[in-house]
């Protein structure tokens, strides 16, 4: 076995024996001592809520954000890619629309997290997608339809928005909170994401799904909080958008100071900007961050 093979098996072994999540073993650490070291920090009701659980449903009315959205993405051509999703195509104007719904409705929250971490927060993705009902989903990963956490330090976090009224049959996020993440991950037998892992064998511990109005809006430490994407029903779509963020030791104060370097990146791009900023490689990387956050 190749040593880094080797590495990877430990740290997701390690990460789920003493963990209790499919995050790998080292972020675990980091998120625990660096928790320990921030626990001492005033709180409020927002922050409060969503560190303790893992995810929050925030009280934000953004059905008029998501109806000029809407209509900013109204005019495309949608065909569903081979994993039945569409990226929608994202102009200038619907940029600016998204821009100006964190600025002015967002920011609020994001100076709590600021404010505890004592550094500032980034937008490092936007994602703007509709997924499609698909059979195949039942058994094969199409777009995050199977339990995971995502593989990031907890200084990384997750805005999901309903571009639509959403029930049970247009296929909402399913989260676990992170006490209910592991409780399940202790009783499963796996210890990496896998298919096995489906609501009815959760031992009735039932997920929190995104549903409501369109707008609805809610916070997720996607690393710590064991979630999938939903399935739409037969004849049903799901739209959504989901705003990654990243605290940083970096002095800006703008929200999209990472843009003129990264817009192919963060515009329905990759990871690689919240690769850059919250997956360090390396154990020497980690600590670097690590003392970053701890020492401010
Ligand atoms: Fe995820």
């Amino acid at each position: 076995m190749k040593l880094y093979k080797l590495i990877n098996f430990i740290e997701k072994y390690f990460g789920y024996v003493f963990f209790k999540n499919y995050n790998i073993f080292s972020y675990n650490l980091f998120d625990f001592f660096l928790k320990k070291k921030l626990s001492k920090k005033a709180k409020k009701n927002f922050l409060n809520s969503f560190l303790e659980k893992g995810y929050t449903k925030i009280d934000l009315n953004a059905s008029e954000f998501a109806k000029k959205l809407n209509i900013s993405i109204g005019n495309q051509e949608i065909q569903p890619n081979e994993k039945m999703s569409y990226y929608y195509d994202i102009s200038e104007e619907t940029k600016s629309l998204i821009r100006d719904f964190i600025k002015n409705n967002v920011n609020n929250y994001l100076g709590e997290v600021k404010d505890y971490f004592n550094n500032n927060v980034f937008v490092t993705n936007v994602i703007l997608k509709r997924n499609f009902y698909s059979e195949e989903a039942e058994k094969t990963e199409l777009y995050n339809n199977f339990y995971h956490n995502d593989a990031y330090v907890f200084t990384h976090f997750k805005l999901f928005v309903n571009l639509m009224d959403m029930s049970e049959d247009t296929g909402p996020t399913h989260v676990y909170s992170i006490a209910e993440t592991k409780e399940i991950i202790k009783k499963s037998n796996s210890y990496k994401r896998n298919n096995l892992l489906d609501d009815s064998s959760i031992n009735g511990i039932k997920p929190y799904k995104h549903m409501g109005k369109k707008g609805e809006c809610f916070f997720c430490f996607t690393s710590q909080c064991l979630h999938k994407a939903g399935i739409p029903h037969k004849e049903n779509i799901r739209d959504y958008l989901v705003i990654t963020f990243c605290s940083y030791p970096n002095k800006s104060n703008d929200l999209f100071h990472y843009e003129n370097e990264y817009s192919d990146q963060i515009w329905n791009g990759n990871s690689q900007l919240s690769t850059k900023l919250a997956k360090p490689y390396g154990y020497k990387k980690l600590l670097t961050l690590y003392k970053s956050f701890a020492n401010h």
